[in-house]
């Protein structure tokens, strides 16, 4: 992947407690490839290390990054994040913390 210092995007990220949630919104790198889960894996390394999110196999089998992006439920690893973005956790009330959520009942299933 190509990275361009020149460009950003701007990210606005879910952050949800038992109690509220808000949104925090990042200035990340963008780098041409980039999927939705390495920019949250950047600002996680990055920027802050205390954002909650799901992942594992990062090859869009598991399932586990299930998000809204954009307002469209994708899986993470496999949606590229060309432009700015918005990401909410895949279902409203889901979220355990941040982007951190209970997997929908259908997938659990197939675990
Ligand atoms: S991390 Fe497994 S589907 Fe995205």
């Amino acid at each position: 992947m190509a990275k361009d210092e020149t460009q950003s995007i701007s990210v606005k990220v879910m952050r949800k407690t038992p109690k509220e949630k808000e949104f925090s919104t990042y200035e990340v790198p963008k780098v041409e490839g980039q999927s939705v889960l390495g920019v949250l894996k950047y600002i996680y390394d990055n920027i802050d290390p205390g954002l909650g999110f799901n992942y594992s196999c990062r090859i869009g089998l598991c399932s586990s990054c299930i998000s809204r992006v954009n307002g469209k439920v994708v899986l993470a690893c496999t949606t590229l994040a060309n432009d700015d973005l918005v990401i909410e956790p895949y279902k409203e009330g889901a979220a355990v913390r941040d982007l951190i959520t209970e997997l929908p009942p259908v997938i659990k299933s197939l675990i």
